[in-house]
């Protein structure tokens, strides 16, 4: 396959008649911000009902890691399914899922011994992380941060301070969480140090001495890069200050890793960018491939609950664990490496195009995980968002999906099998957007 290939005006006639039978049929709150109708991919290409083909740089919002319908992934999945479907780790036992908490253990971002929970989604791993803090430490506060995201369930939701549509109309939220700021390098005007010191400041000297007191906070819950809030990557000053503000007052660090793990960023995990060891990770997006799993991993002495406290009946499916077991597999034989590699090549690419196109502001990222900053004004950085919607509309147009992030970001999350070759059209495709939209 090759992409991008446009052949019909867009929607094509097929793609039409589906999203039109969706606007009766499918609930209205989700966002599609261009209309793709999927029919089937390979790899880092995705061709459309209508023979359309596009490069993938939103992998399903960064679930694809090892590209669409990856063939190790499917022959395991196929086995799999061939044996048993369903069993219910939590009632029964299957080799399946004791062979992904063993992987989980060595490769997870956590000193010592580690335990995982199964569950479906990254939006479940939170509310996992939760529950656990609060049995493990017998408190009932949780610090998280504005622009963040952890899912939409109603604790999780609690922690999530992405955008209030989010959030607007399903209060009240479940007590006892603090927002604070997380430390935006780009929009700070200072040293990175600086601003790793200034948003743990905010912690330690506002929210912990007028809000509340450390002796009642569970847990701090953090994305090591964050996501939706706009692919944004803190000083290494910053979660390091988390990590021993939280180790002083008895609270847990949870590290939300569902976007940011899983290879995407040149590495297994954000945190070993920095040298950061959480209590708990959570995990989810990438780490199946595409088949619905998140994984809550924990400090063995942490992870302590007794039979009964917390479980799922479909969390840990056996088809999941065996589709996340060849997903690692492949992920160690090549694909994290990949992302490395090709990333900085995609990174190296924008920051080029950011010499040509004043609408640049930032472009920042680790490996696979690249966020492009567009502002109306590079002194003022005034946030350009009607800009970054034309930038999304007019790579969907030239045959590269994209993502938002943040108000005024794009997100380049593809599948970790991307190219160098098809990483440089991605690069000239941005570049003629860019020209299209102004920039
Ligand atoms: C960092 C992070 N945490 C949690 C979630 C929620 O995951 P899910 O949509 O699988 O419930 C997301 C989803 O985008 C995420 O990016």
């Amino acid at each position: 396959m090759t992409a991008p290939d446009i052949k019909t005006p867009l929607p094509g006639p097929r793609a039409r008649a589906i999203i039109d039978r969706d606007a009766r049929f499918v609930s209205p709150s989700y966002t599609r911000d261009y209309p793709f109708v999927i029919a089937r991919g390979e790899g880092a290409i995705v061709e459309d009902v209508d023979g359309n083909r596009f490069l993938d740089c939103a992998a399903g919002i960064a679930v694809n890691s090892t590209g669409v319908s990856h063939p190790d992934v499917v022959r395991a999945i196929t086995e799999q399914a061939q044996k048993f479907i369903h069993m219910s780790g939590t009632d029964f036992y299957y080799e399946p899922q004791v062979r992904l908490a063993e992987e989980l253990a060595s490769i997870a971002p956590i000193a010592g011994d580690v335990r995982t929970f199964f569950a479906n989604s990254g939006t479940e791993t939170t509310e996992a992380s939760i529950k656990l803090s609060r049995y493990f430490t017998k408190r009932q506060g949780i610090i998280a941060f504005f622009g963040g995201f952890h899912g939409r369930s109603l604790g999780a939701l609690s922690l999530t301070a992405s955008k209030s549509i989010q959030r607007r109309g399903f209060g009240p939220m479940m007590p006892g969480v603090y927002h604070a700021p997380y430390p935006d390098p780009y929009r700070f005007d200072g040293s990175a140090d600086a601003c790793a010191a200034a948003a743990l400041s905010f912690i330690k000297e506002q929210l912990l001495v007028h809000l509340v007191s450390p002796d009642e906070i569970a847990a701090i819950v953090v994305e090591p890069i964050q996501g939706e809030g706009g692919y944004v990557v803190p000083p290494a000053a910053f979660l390091q200050g988390l990590r021993e503000l939280t180790a002083e007052h008895g609270m847990l660090l949870v590290v939300d890793e569902v976007q940011s793990g899983m290879g995407r960023t040149g590495k297994m995990f954000a945190s070993d960018h920095f040298g950061l060891k959480a209590d708990v990770v959570n995990i989810a997006k990438g780490i199946a491939s595409g088949l619905p799993l998140g994984v809550t991993c924990a400090r063995a002495d942490v992870m302590t609950w007794p039979p009964g406290a917390h479980a799922s009946t479909f969390g840990g499916n056996p088809v999941s664990c065996a589709a996340a077991n060849a997903t690692i597999r492949l992920l160690k034989d090549g694909l994290v490496a990949n992302a490395a590699t090709v990333g900085t090549h995609m990174l190296d690419g924008l920051r080029a195009l950011q010499a040509k196109h004043q609408l640049i502001g930032d472009v920042r990222g680790k490996g696979l995980m690249i966020g492009v900053e567009l502002v109306k004004d590079r002194q003022t950085k005034e946030r350009a968002t009607a800009e970054r919607n034309a930038l999304v509309q007019a790579m969907f147009r030239r045959g590269v999906l994209i993502l938002g992030a943040g108000k005024n970001a794009v997100r380049l999350a593809p599948p970790l099998v991307l190219t160098i070759e098809q990483a440089n059209q991605v690069l000239r495709v941005f570049d003629e957007a860019m020209g299209e939209i102004g920039g």
